[in-house]
């Protein structure tokens, strides 16, 4: 209890008695002023009043007295009470802030601190000596002081508090350190802004954490990239040599893919995952091929009736074996995409394909834009047993399979984009 509670105890305590006792000096000099008025009538006859309304003005004016004492006790007793609480009060909220380990703060308009707990010391590595007073932004960069000040104004012009914001500071001793930040507005009673308040908390680690997590998860994906690049290519050789036509294709899925999702009509279909998971599963789309045999699949004449149908099986051959690996897999929607490119890359807009003649939007569109990006390729490209077509010549076939063999749409994104897809071409040229 602080020496202000105290006195105020004490005096509380005390009010009543005082006001008994202003009660009897009251009296007492009341009946001395009459003994010296009236010298018929003795001490104790004044004392107890010369008439009965006498003796009754003075019971009231008495009661009074220890009425208003009682009345002062009261109201001192409760401020007391009120004085008490508060101090606690204040007191749990101190205890809470210095056991929390976020660091609490509070900073005037021109960002000084003036209120902070002990983690907030720990967190900047400083002593409270040298941060009572100093400007919040002294331990950034300029880039980390712009963003700092940007949230403060934009939490002072709209009064809406931010929840976190990340910043680095430089600690004394030159490192640097992550804080994530909260931020809110400091009114007083008439609603003047006196400053903003927040909740601070070092990530540093959880950052670097997160970096390494996104490194590492790189490298798996480059490596896993490369394992399917390998396997596709091993299958792709007992077919014929096809050079980068596994590379180039996928380019080129990638590259209508981007042009499609500016589409508002497959905006919300074709993300980024979307477009990296088309990238990486295009090049399986002829894994099927490994189950047919040499005598159809390296046939130099045209294949008979029977052949083909079973040439055509390497579709569900593939699209079946992609379904059993992600059947083993969780989460790899790359697969999803492969087995639906490998299932469906033969299929036509009009219905004429295989291997289940799907029509229109029907097809899968991953296996659409793979189909276009197929066909152009293996157009455009020499074989060893074919000559390469001239672009325009296969520019004109795709236009003319423009809502027959391809889809419409996929045909408008390739041809938007035929500067890159001639890139591709060029750069991963076969030599
Ligand atoms: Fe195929
Ligand atoms: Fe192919």
């Amino acid at each position: 209890m602080t020496d202000k509670n105290k006195k105020l105890l004490i005096s509380g305590d005390y009010m009543l008695l005082f006001g008994i006792g202003l009660a009897i000096i009251y009296w007492l000099i009341e009946s001395v002023i009459h003994l010296f008025v009236s010298s018929d009538i003795n001490f104790l006859q004044q004392l107890l009043g010369t008439s009965i309304y006498n003796t009754y003005t003075r019971i009231i004016i008495l009661c009074l007295f220890v009425i208003f004492g009682s009345h002062v006790q009261y109201t001192i007793n409760k401020r007391r009470e009120a004085e008490t609480a508060l101090q606690e009060s204040e007191e749990k909220y101190r205890k809470i802030l210095e056991s929390i380990e976020e660091g609490y703060y509070e900073v005037d308009t021109e960002g000084k601190f003036v209120f902070f707990n002990d983690s907030v010391c720990r967190i900047l590595g400083v002593s409270k000596e040298e941060l009572l007073g100093r400007d919040s932004s002294s331990y950034m960069d300029e880039d980390n002081q712009r963003k700092l000040a940007e949230t403060f104004n934009e939490v002072a012009d709209t009064g809406k508090p931010f929840t976190a914001f990340d910043c680095e500071y430089i600690i004394n001793d030159g490192t640097r350190r992550i804080i994530e930040t909260s931020v809110s507005l400091i009114n007083d009673y008439k609603g003047n802004m006196l400053g903003f308040r927040g909740v601070a908390r070092d990530i540093t680690e959880k950052k670097d954490m997160e970096r390494e997590l996104l490194e590492y998860h790189k490298k798996l994906q480059a490596s896993r990239s490369a394992a399917i690049l390998g396997l596709a290519k091993l299958a792709e050789y007992r077919d014929y040599r096809t050079g980068s036509h596994l590379e180039r294709i996928r380019e080129y899925a990638k590259v209508i893919a981007q042009e499609l999702s500016k589409n508002p009509e497959y905006a919300d279909y074709i993300d980024a995952e979307y477009i990296e998971d088309i990238y990486n599963s295009a090049i399986l789309h002829d894994i099927g091929k490994v189950a047919i045999s040499d005598a159809i699949l390296l046939k130099p004449g045209e294949l008979t009736e029977t052949e083909f149908e079973v040439m055509k099986r390497h579709t569900t051959l593939g699209g079946q074996a992609l379904e059993v690996i992600e059947s083993r897999t969780q989460g790899q929607s790359f697969l999803t995409i492969g087995k639906e490119i490998a299932y469906h890359h033969h299929e036509r807009w009009d219905g004429s394909g295989y291997p289940k003649g799907l029509v229109g939007q029907a097809i899968p569109l991953s296996a659409r834009i793979v189909t276009l990006a197929d066909v152009y390729d293996a157009l455009v490209s020499e074989r060893s047993y074919k000559k390469a077509m001239e672009h325009d010549a296969v520019l004109e076939h795709i236009r003319e399979g423009r809502g027959t063999q391809f889809d419409p749409d996929v045909v408008d994104a390739f041809l938007a984009r035929m500067d890159e897809i001639k890139e591709i071409h060029h750069r991963l040229k076969d030599v």
